[in-house]
């Protein structure tokens, strides 16, 4: 068990970043998938290196995770919010790995080279050449991009809820070195506690 109280710096820094680049990788995907032309190859070749660095430093945050746990939610939370809080967190690191990975498979089964930077750096195909699993992976995509999109949305507002109704130092926590106990004894303040 953590006794930490607030994320650390490497942990906030990763967590930041990626938030910034998830984001625009949605956008991306979706401006591309309904443009055409020389428009469609700009934002492809922005969209496969983006993703592809998004899949590594997944990884390197897991590791991260594992090695400086996450400080422990209030033990004062009812436990359905606390299993919330961690059923979302595991499903947004899965996505974080799966919508590259299925990115990668997409374009391997259809056939098509996949250039990482300029047209020297291919990656290699990770699945065999396949129509069928092609449209599956390209319609997995869609979905996971649609899951992802709404986890984003509720683990934004969980965020809020915490720094606006609970006032309990978590959104703190992933800002700043200030500890939750810090968030928690300004709460008990603003309350008159
Ligand atoms: C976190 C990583 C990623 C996110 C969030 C993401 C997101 C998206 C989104 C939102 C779309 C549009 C879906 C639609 O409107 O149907 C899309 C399409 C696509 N993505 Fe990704 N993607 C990621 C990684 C990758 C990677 C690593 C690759 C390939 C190496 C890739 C290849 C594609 C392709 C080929 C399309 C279809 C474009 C078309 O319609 O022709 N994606 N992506
Ligand atoms: C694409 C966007 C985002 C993703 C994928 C994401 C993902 C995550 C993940 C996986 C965690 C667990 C801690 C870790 O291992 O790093 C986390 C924690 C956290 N995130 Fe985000 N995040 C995103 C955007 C945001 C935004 C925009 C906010 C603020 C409005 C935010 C606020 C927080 C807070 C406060 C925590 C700590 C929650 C706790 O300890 O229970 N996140 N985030």
């Amino acid at each position: 068990m953590s006794n930490m109280t607030s994320f650390s710096l490497l942990s906030r820094i990763l967590h930041w970043m990626m938030a910034i680049m998830i984001l625009g990788m949605l956008f991306v995907g979706v401006f591309m998938a309904s443009t055409v032309g020389p428009e469609y190859h700009r934002l492809m070749t922005l969209h496969r290196p983006l993703g592809i660095a998004i899949l590594l430093l997944a990884v390197v945050r897991l590791a991260n995770r594992l090695c400086s746990p996450p400080p422990l939610l209030s033990a004062e939370l009812p436990s359905t919010m606390r299993f919330a809080a961690n059923a979302s967190h595991i499903s947004l690191y899965a996505l974080m790995i799966a919508m590259p990975l299925v990115g990668w498979g997409m374009l391997s089964a259809g056939g098509y080279p996949i250039p990482l930077w300029g047209q020297s750096m291919l990656l290699p195909p990770i699945l065999p050449h396949n129509p069928v699993l092609w449209a599956r992976l390209r319609a997995t995509h869609t979905v996971l991009a649609f899951l992802l999109f709404g986890l984003v949305l509720l683990h934004i507002s969980a965020a809020l809820f915490h720094r606006l109704i609970l006032r309990d130092g978590v959104l703190q926590s992933m800002l700043t070195r200030k500890s939750r106990c810090d968030g928690a004894l300004d709460s008990d303040r603003m309350s008159g506690r």
